[in-house]
């Protein structure tokens, strides 16, 4: 269970918010839940919704809006590609499919030996350098084919 596993980490982050105000640690919370589970199983929803006193529906629905939590397995890296429209105009969909024949996957894809999957994101304001995207959360700026191959060859 999370709160066995993960008792310290819980406690740090609810340290930093009023008994009353749990609730407000629910983002943090899912973070270390993803980190310990790989992805926000229905398990780590519960625990989570457990922890700050609110239904599991609540914490399920915060994390299907952000991109940043996953309902499902991803691979070992995550790969958000921004395709908005600063992006666009710098040639982000052809980067995109660039990274899906390079990666041999589609958008929302993982690759079957479990390292990559590669999304798509909204706007993740480093519109200056497009196209842009974040690997594990690291942002990789002004990318072209050359470099983006060149950083998949390279991962462990
Ligand atoms: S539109 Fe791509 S980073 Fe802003």
């Amino acid at each position: 269970m999370l709160r066995e596993k993960r008792a310290q980490d819980i406690e740090k982050v609810l340290a930093k918010y009023p008994p009353e105000r749990r609730r407000s640690a629910v983002m943090p919370l899912l973070y270390i839940a993803q980190e310990e589970y790989g992805y926000c199983t229905p398990e780590a929803i519960r625990e989570v919704a457990e922890i700050i006193g609110c239904d599991p529906t609540e914490v399920k629905s915060i994390v299907g809006f952000y991109t940043m939590f996953y309902e499902q397995p991803v691979g070992k890296y995550v790969i958000d590609v921004c395709d908005d429209l600063p992006c666009a105009l710098r040639g982000a969909d052809r980067f995109v499919s660039h990274c899906e024949k390079k990666l041999g996957i589609r958008v929302g894809e993982t690759t079957p030996d479990g390292k990559f999957t590669l999304n798509t994101v909204m706007c993740i304001a480093a519109c200056d350098r497009a196209p842009v995207l974040q690997i594990n959360k690291q942002y990789r700026y002004a990318l072209d084919e050359q470099t983006f191959d060149r950083m998949i060859d390279e991962l462990p």
